[in-house]
Parts: C-alpha cells; structure tokens; sequence
C-alpha cells in the first residue's frame, strides 16, 4: 500500500507542472483533514485526492483521444470546455495506470470538478478541499475553509455557489451539475434548518 502511494506521487511530481503538483498535496492534505473530522475512510480519501488531476497533465487534444480509448461519454458542455474533461478521463487513468476499483475512489475524482446531484462524504469532502486548499489564492478559499470544518454541506453550498457566480462574471457555461449541487444542498440545508 505504501509503496503504491508512493508510486503515485513520484508519477505526479514527474508529470505535473510543480505549482500543481503543490496543489494535488495541498488537495491531501486538506481532504485528510476532513476526512479525519467527519470520520471518512483515509485511504480512499487519500488516494482520490492524489489522484484526482492525475491527467492534468494531458494536452486537450489527447484527452479528447483517451475519451474515446475509455468509451466515456462526454455531454455537450464538457465537449466545447475541455477543462472539464479531466474528471472522467482521470478516473478511468487512475483505474488503467494505477488498479484503482474502489468505486468510492473512481467517483470522487469523476465529480470533484463539477459535483454530482449525488455524491457520497468522500466525494463531498474532495470537492470541497479542491476549492479550498490552502494554496489557492482566491479570497473565498479560506472562508469555506473554515466553513468545511464546521459543516461540510455548508461549505458544498458556498462551493457550488462560487463556482456559479465565477462562471457567470467570466463568461463561461455553466455545467448542469454544478447547479444540480446547489439545488440539492440549497434544500438540504433548509431542511436541516427547520428542524
Ligand atoms: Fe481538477
Ligand atoms: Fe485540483
């Protein structure tokens, strides 16, 4: 086990660009610490976060290649934003390069860009620690930070939220996931509240 977590991070260091290869241990780092808050498995949060841009590294042209070589179905709006694409192909990467089958894991790393209508805690807590790692230099990071160590679904709201408006001002298309991830936790929330 170690020697594969091991394996894995002399492939990102050698592959990635160093800034991101920072951000993939900040990404560990911070979705261990979740993990350990809200008592999610270790392991598979571990490798999810190690893995989860393991393609980064990827030209969109090739990428475009492996989604066929993997038989992944892209919708429209990740075919014309191929920064998306990596979410999918790096799950199936992770599975063909590294013998990841732990659905848990091959999950957390489809969603962790766009976020799903469901997702389970790991899922969540990689989704939310690749918005507010440390590193990240936008101010809202350390906000939903602190927010995540409180309550996760909390911090997923201000997350999607983020994501919508960054979209918006910079005038891109939004995926339908994302504003599935607000919905759905936008009533979970209110929910939880009138309680
Ligand atoms: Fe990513
Ligand atoms: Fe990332």
């Amino acid at each position: 086990m170690k020697r594969r977590l091991e394996q894995i991070k002399e492939f990102l260091r050698e592959k990635l660009k160093p800034t991101r290869f920072e951000h993939v241990l900040s990404v560990r780092d911070t979705a261990m610490n979740f993990a350990t808050k809200y008592e999610v498995d270790l392991r598979k949060v571990e490798l999810a976060a190690l893995l989860h841009d393991c393609v980064k590294w990827i030209d969109d042209k090739i990428l475009i290649e492996l989604s066929k070589k993997y038989q992944i179905k892209l919708d429209q709006i990740e075919k014309e934003n191929p920064a998306l694409l990596h979410a999918k192909i790096g799950a199936e990467y992770a599975k063909d390069h590294f013998g990841i089958t732990d659905p848990d894991i091959l999950n957390a790393i489809r969603n962790h860009t766009t976020g799903a209508k469901r997702m389970s805690l790991v899922d969540k807590i990689l989704y939310v620690a690749d918005f507010c790692e440390p590193k990240r230099n936008y101010q809202v990071a350390g906000d939903v930070y602190k927010i995540a160590e409180i309550d996760l679904d909390s911090a997923m709201l201000e997350v999607a939220r983020n994501k919508i408006i960054r979209q918006i001002e910079d005038n891109v298309l939004i995926h339908p996931n994302t504003i599935d991830v607000y919905n759905t936790v936008l009533r979970l929330l209110d929910k939880k509240r009138e309680k």
